[in-house]
């Protein structure tokens, strides 16, 4: 109990626990981003740029490595830093939309894409840039082999791609695969041991020193299956669990309702990133998931259920591409229907339902 007799807190610092957090030092990731800095920074001395693709499975670290590349880039060689999220900008036209107002460039407000891949040229001939292309997986392959195209041979611009498949970065166009030639991060899920270090350093900077010790520590680090996001959002959990039942102390019953599983953890984070419309056509699923519902009635609820929210529905085409999305996340799977001709039917992938996270 504190002097005025409520209980103290447990949770002393929340942004620390936060997703977009960038701690200091990153651990366990020491070997990647020294070769991250060392690909990078002659460039800055005036040679080619050098392009870095990293790959990794979803909790490894990848865009953690990517902001804090992009903090070492800016503050000691001052060099513009652009971060992209291919989710969110998934065409060329996009992209130099989201470049153009980022650096505040007249014009931004233009349509044409050749006028603005123009604009950033000429910015480049003065600045050094590093571009980070997140999620890149996410594109359509069409879009992403125009993207790097049109960005991988600009005169002082760095891309970092980040993809959590190396295919990825295999099934691109041959042409611009080796004229982007990037050198290959992989990095690989933590083990029990770097989670356990992880975790201590974000419960040392977010949590009261009597809130928490090393058992929590253990066991969440043992559970997270190598998936520092996992990890982190369980830590969150008991904390918020504790706290809220006026304790002291993260207790083994917290722990237990924070790992409801990871998975589920899992899928709550992948949906409550994605946009209204990938949610909608992963609601319409779950709805339909004994019967399971053939791709073509979906595209028709998706456009009821779109007018009934007064929401522009998406064009098919991006449709698709959002489905293919759910899928390549685990959210959704399709099967053979058992009618004539290559129909599919789809339902929620594993045991998520999605309940609670809209
Ligand atoms: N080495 C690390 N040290 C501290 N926190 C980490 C580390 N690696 C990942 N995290 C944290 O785990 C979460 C997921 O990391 P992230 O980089 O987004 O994973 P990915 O992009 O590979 O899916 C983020 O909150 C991030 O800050
Ligand atoms: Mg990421």
């Amino acid at each position: 109990m504190t002097g005025d007799g409520k209980h103290k807190p447990i949770i002393s610092q929340p942004d620390f626990l936060k997703e977009s957090f960038v701690p200091s030092p990153i651990m366990r990731r020491e070997n990647q981003l020294a070769e991250i800095k060392s690909a990078l920074i002659p460039f800055v001395r005036m040679t080619r740029p050098t392009h870095i693709w990293i790959t990794g499975p979803s909790g490894s670290g990848k865009t953690l490595m990517a902001r804090h590349t992009m903090n070492f880039m800016g503050e000691r060689h001052n060099v513009s830093t652009l971060y992209i999220n291919c989710w969110e900008h998934c065409s060329l036209h996009s992209i130099m939309d989201k470049i153009m107002r980022d650096l505040r460039m007249l014009g931004a407000e233009k349509i044409s894409t050749v006028f603005k891949l123009e604009c950033f040229t000429r910015y480049l001939d003065k600045n050094f840039a590093t571009l980070v292309l997140d999620e890149i997986d996410q594109l359509m392959p069409k879009d992403r082999n125009l993207i790097l195209y049109n960005l991988c041979d600009m005169n002082k611009l760095s891309l970092v791609c980040i993809s959590s498949s190396r295919n990825c970065f295999f099934t691109l166009d041959d042409r611009i695969r080796s004229r982007l030639n990037p050198k290959l991060i992989e990095v690989p899920y933590y083990t029990t041991e770097d989670l356990r270090h992880i975790l201590r350093q974000r419960a040392e900077a977010s949590l009261f020193p009597e809130a928490w010790d090393d058992s929590v520590i253990e066991k969440i680090s043992a559970l997270s299956r190598g998936d520092a996001r996992v990890a982190i959002r369980t830590l969150w959990n008991a904390a918020v669990f504790a706290q809220n039942e006026n304790c002291l102390e993260i207790k083994p019953l917290h722990l237990d309702k924070a790992w409801v599983s990871a998975k589920t953890i899992k899928k709550s984070v992948v949906l409550s990133a994605l946009t209204i419309h990938h949610r909608l056509i992963h609601q319409i699923v779950a709805e339909n998931a004994e019967s399971g519902i053939l791709s073509r009635p979906i595209w028709q609820l998706y456009l009821e259920r779109c007018k009934r929210k007064k929401l522009q529905p998406v064009a098919s085409r991006t449709f698709s591409l959002y489905l293919k999305q759910l899928m390549t996340k685990g959210l959704v799977r399709w099967e053979r229907a058992a009618i004539k001709g290559n129909v599919r039917i789809l339902r929620p992938a594993g045991n998520g339902n999605g309940n609670g996270f809209y």
